[in-house]
Order: C-alpha cells, then sequence, then structure tokens
C-alpha cells in the first residue's frame, strides 16, 4: 500500500490550493489517405508516453491527436475507392483510431479537420488576418509537390531537380491567383523568439537547421487554392471568396487550436509541445509560430521534431510503400504485447536527430535484455524472494540501512533515487521521453547488482542457524522492492499496461489520478507527483507489513532464434 499522507481530500490526496498546471501534448493530425503505419504510431506512442509523463508530475493534461482530412490526396483516394469524402475519411479515421486503440494510447480527443467547430473557427482564424492586412490576395507563381500537397521555394526546388524532395515525384509549376499570409512581416520575431528560447526547437540540430533556413529570408506564403470548374468544396472556404479554398496545410496548423479554442479547454493554450518528425518541422516551427503572432495569440513551449523510422536506409512512408504497416503493428502487439512495442518504440526509435532501423533482431534483443530479463527478471526474483523467505508480506527495513561492513551497506539507494529523478526531470525538460524511460531500467540495473553483492538467497539459508540475520536480510529485500516499485513508476508512462499489473500484485498502485488518460479524471490529481513517487523510503513507500502477491512473470523471455511475427 502507498503511505498516505497527512490532512487528505476525499480522493486520499491533499487538497488542491490554486489552479493545476496544465500541460497540452499533441501529435501531427495524420493526413487519410492511407492506413496507419509505425511512423505515424511511433509519434503518437511518443506523445502518449510524455502526456503519461505530464500526468504522472500532477499536471492536467490534454493530448490530441487525430486525422487531417482535406488534402488533394485525400480527395483523391475517395474517388479513387468511389466513395464520398466523407465516407472515405470516416473510414480511414476509424482505423486509425483502432490502431491507436491497439497500442494503448490514451488521448483525450481524436480530433478530425471535417468537424465543423474545427472548420469554423479555422475560417474565423483567417478572417482575423485578412482584417489585419496580414493575410492579402497576390499572384502565384511556385513548384507544387502533388504528393506532399506543398510549394517549394525556387531555390529548394532546384535542390532537388525539381523533384518531390521526399517522394522524388516531378514538380509541377504552377500559376495561381492566391490569397497569401504575410510570413516576412514575422521573420524578425521569430528569430528574436528563437533566440531567447532555445528550447523552442528540439532537437538542437534541428533548431539549427531551422536558423539555417530562417536566414535565407522568409516569403509570403499562399494560404489558400483556387477552386477549380465543378470542384466540390472539401475542406475550409475563404472567408468571404467562395472561389478559394484555404489550403489545407494552413488549416491543419489551426486544428491545435480550434481543438482547445472553447469553454472549459482554452486553459490548455498554449500547447507545451507539439510532436512531429523533421519533414514538418517548418510549418510547426516557423509558419505556425508565425500565425499565431499575427493572432496574437501564445507560442508553443516546444516544437519538438524526431528523425525517421527507416528501413534499409529509406525513409519508411506511405508513398514508398516500404513501411512497416498496422499488420506487422498488429502481429507484434499479439506476440509480444502492446507495452512491449511501445517500449521499444520509444526507446530505440529515432527520438533524437538520426533516424532508426526497424529490425527484428533488435527488436528480440531489446525485450529480452531491458524487459525479460530486466524489469521482468528482477521484479519476480524479489516479489518469489519476498514470498518465501517473508510469507509475501513487505520485510521491516531496518532504518533503511544495512549495517556497516555487510556486502551492500555502501549502496545508497535513496541517494540513486534522487539521482534518476533529476535525470528524469531534466530529460523531460528536453522533451527526451527515451532517456527519460530508460532511467527506470538504469535503475533495475542498481538492483540487479546490489542482489549480486549482497546475495539474499544465500543468506536465506543461513538465517535458521542464525535468526539474527533476518533482519538483514528483510532489509536487502525491502531496498530491491523499493527501488524496483520507483522503476516501475519511471517506466509506466511507456508501459502502463505492465506496471499497473505489477502495481495490482505489489499491491502498490499510485493513485488512479496520476495514471488517468483523461483530463476530467487526471483533475483529480494532487499536485504533488512524479517528485514525491520517486522518493526511496518517501510517503509513497512500499510498507513494511503490506502483503505482496508473487504475480505472473511480466515478460517471458523470447527465443532470440524466433522469427518475426505475422
Ligand atoms: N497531415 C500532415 C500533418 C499536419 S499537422 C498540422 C502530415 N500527415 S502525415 O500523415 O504525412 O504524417 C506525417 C507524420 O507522420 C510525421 O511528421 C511523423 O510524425 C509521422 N511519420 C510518418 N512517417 C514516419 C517515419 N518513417 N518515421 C517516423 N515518423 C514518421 O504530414
Amino acid at each position: 500500500m502507498w503511505a498516505g499522507c497527512v490532512g487528505l481530500g476525499v480522493w486520499g490526496w491533499p487538497l488542491r490550493l490554486g489552479p493545476m498546471a496544465t500541460s497540452y501534448i499533441t501529435t501531427p493530425i495524420y493526413y487519410v489517405n492511407d492506413r496507419p503505419h509505425i511512423g505515424h504510431c511511433y509519434s503518437t506512442a511518443l506523445a502518449d508516453t510524455m502526456a503519461r509523463f505530464e500526468r504522472l508530475r500532477g499536471r492536467e493534461v490534454f493530448f490530441l491527436t487525430g486525422t487531417d482530412e482535406h488534402a488533394d490526396k485525400v480527395i483523391a483516394k475517395a474517388r479513387e475507392n468511389g466513395m464520398s469524402e466523407q465516407a472515405w475519411v470516416d473510414a480511414c479515421a476509424a482505423q486509425f483510431q483502432d490502431a491507436f486503440a491497439m497500442l494503448g494510447i490514451g488521448h483525450d480527443v481524436f480530433y478530425r479537420t471535417s468537424d465543423e467547430h474545427h472548420k469554423r473557427l479555422a475560417q474565423r482564424y483567417i478572417a482575423e488576418l485578412m482584417a489585419k492586412g496580414d493575410v492579402y490576395l497576390g499572384d502565384y507563381v511556385g513548384w507544387y509537390d502533388a504528393s506532399q500537397d506543398e510549394y517549394l521555394t525556387e531555390t529548394v526546388a532546384k535542390d532537388a531537380g525539381y523533384k518531390s524532395p521526399v517522394t522524388g515525384v516531378a514538380l509541377e509549376k504552377r500559376t495561381e491567383k492566391n490569397y497569401f499570409f504575410r510570413l516576412s512581416k514575422y521573420q524578425g520575431a521569430l528569430e528574436k523568439h528563437l533566440a531567447e528560447r532555445p528550447g523552442f526547437v528540439l532537437p538542437a540540430e534541428r533548431r539549427n537547421e531551422v536558423l539555417g533556413r530562417l536566414r535565407q529570408g522568409l516569403l509570403d506564403v499562399p494560404v489558400s487554392r483556387a477552386l477549380r470548374a465543378g470542384e466540390s468544396v472539401w475542406g475550409v472556404l475563404m472567408p468571404g471568396d467562395s472561389a478559394h479554398r484555404v489550403y489545407v496545410w494552413i488549416e491543419a496548423l489551426c486544428n491545435y487550436l480550434t481543438a482547445v479554442d472553447m469553454p472549459g479547454r482554452i486553459k490548455f493554450w498554449p500547447a507545451t509541445t507539439h510532436v512531429m518528425a523533421k519533414d514538418i518541422l517548418w510549418f510547426h516551427a516557423v509558419i505556425w509560430p508565425a500565425m499565431l503572432l499575427a493572432l496574437g495569440r501564445e507560442l508553443p513551449g516546444a516544437v519538438y521534431a524526431h528523425a525517421y523510422w527507416v528501413r534499409d536506409g529509406k525513409k519508411m512512408s506511405k508513398s514508398l510503400g516500404n513501411f512497416v504497416d498496422l499488420d506487422v503493428i498488429r502481429a507484434y502487439v499479439g506476440r509480444f504485447g502492446a507495452d512491449a512495442l511501445r517500449y521499444y518504440l520509444v526507446t530505440q526509435g529515432p527520438s533524437g536527430s538520426t533516424d532508426s532501423d526497424f529490425s527484428h533482431s533488435k527488436f528480440i534483443e531489446t525485450y529480452n535484455a531491458e524487459l525479460a530479463n530486466g524489469i521482468g527478471n528482477a521484479t519476480s526474483r524479489v516479489g518469489n524472494m519476498i514470498d518465501k523467505y517473508f510469507g509475501g508480506v513487505v520485510p521491516a527495513h531496518n532504518g533503511l540501512r544495512l549495517e556497516a561492513g555487510t556486502p551492500g551497506a555502501e549502496t545508497d539507494f535513496a541517494t540513486a533515487a534522487l539521482a534518476a529523478r533529476e535525470s528524469v526531470l531534466a530529460a523531460l525538460e528536453r522533451r527526451d521521453v527515451a532517456a527519460a524511460t530508460q532511467q527506470g531500467i538504469a535503475l533495475v540495473r542498481l538492483v540487479d547488482g546490489y542482489i549480486n553483492a549482497t546475495e539474499p538467497f544465500k543468506l536465506a539459508k543461513r538465517v535458521e542457524a542464525e535468526p539474527a540475520l533476518r533482519a538483514r536480510l528483510g532489509t536487502i529485500l525491502y531496498h530491491c522492492a523499493e527501488l524496483l516499485r520507483i522503476a516501475s513508476v519511471v517506466l509506466s508512462p511507456a508501459m502502463p499496461v505492465k506496471m499497473a499489473q505489477l502495481w495490482q500484485t505489489w499491491n502498490c498502485a499510485p493513485p488512479a489520478a496520476f495514471t488517468a488518460t483523461t483530463a476530467a479524471t487526471a483533475a483529480m490529481a494532487a499536485s504533488a507527483g512524479l517528485e514525491e513517487l520517486m522518493v526511496f523510503g518517501g510517503a509513497h513507500a512500499l510498507v513494511p507489513g503490506t502483503g505482496l502477491t508473487k504475480g505472473e512473470v511480466l515478460f517471458m523471455r523470447a527465443d532470440p532464434a524466433e522469427g518475426a511475427p505475422g
């Protein structure tokens, strides 16, 4: 049981004083021109883990993911499949929702740009920009990348040999009457913001890229597309001009704000972190912040752009058709469980600036080393020993110290836990969810080393002859279990189901509010959080005398020779 605090509210937690800190995490909203794949699942799992860490910190979190439904390529797909746009996007959005449910994603909202609220507000923002003179009518001649629904500048198009830098599809030269956003006006303000807030674009390598491109100078960008004769209006019309549709990228970016621009939710703005891959960083690090500046809204805390999952050195994407698709993902989840896949994605994925190859052998290696032989083995070993030597009751810990001169006496888990806590918090500041999660495994390793040094199984054999040793044995096992509890807290955002299973058998679940996945439930959480939960022997420590069952093995070892599932 988690030791209680005094002076508590109905839920057993300190009554909150003052408003609770909020946190708003977003993923990109995905195009519904095809089925979800590992890239989408990765960004979403990473953001989900980040959101769960935020909840653990006692923050009221709003976590948004969803779909971007008005792109030309979505319309083309609907036609190809002989379906209306709406029917097509409904079917595709459902596939994304199913995929995310399979991965245990706990978003607060699955937001879709065909939502009327979004369309109305996006149009209102554009009207505001027009009224300010920041959106104006002009002529546009440019290189259009139809595969990405994006115009490229002359320089970028030329460097890419007039082919899409992403898919290699030939670019088209197009001239259009267009509305433009006065991006150039915000160059100075953006440069200033990036200089003052080094953590605005993360990781640092990506920030340098943005700064470099920014120095080349900003041109105004088109924000509309003229409707072709007879074309159905699928999207958002320009305010006061039904001959133009708002360019899908501009409208899509607005989703982050439209989703919370309503009573009860606006407190979540500005977003704490926009998560995405490097392909769409420019939109998030430059165009969107400039739009927000023009709208007089606050800028997000950070724009975090991870690298790509690749296969054989090539980016995986729908256009290239070389991705780890939904069937593969389903097979891994079926064979190893969603948490094991989440852990692999989060810790081995391209969270920094380098791409990661998705490889089955790497998956098995990580699974065995860190899960089966790591947290899984350590918890079952310690659980078994407590069961066997102490009748399944958390032993007394002798003031949390071993007597001087005994093996392990020099180990100071309280300090180690505090150091781990500092590392986790620092990693979270950098939005480095992988590093934060890995601190959990580092604690497991400490326990492994401690067991090797103190050899409780040998000590147990001597207890009958020397009853005085029982206290030492209890202290050792208490140390192990308590540090593993802390490790499980750190690992829980990546592996919520498995860690909840452990808490159930160890009878030590943190209050539901800490692990809740909706803002409404999380609102019950106290301001106390991760910081307190990670104190060794602190207010939430395992309580001597509490029953603890061994439980099932969390992760069965896998045969390294086993082939990829599916
Ligand atoms: N609809 C736009 C985003 C609008 S956000 C206002 C879009 N959609 S997308 O379906 O193409 O998704 C792109 C995102 O999917 C990437 O930024 C990344 O989050 C994820 N990934 C797609 N392929 C990926 C990899 N191969 N590796 C990692 N993530 C990738 O762009």
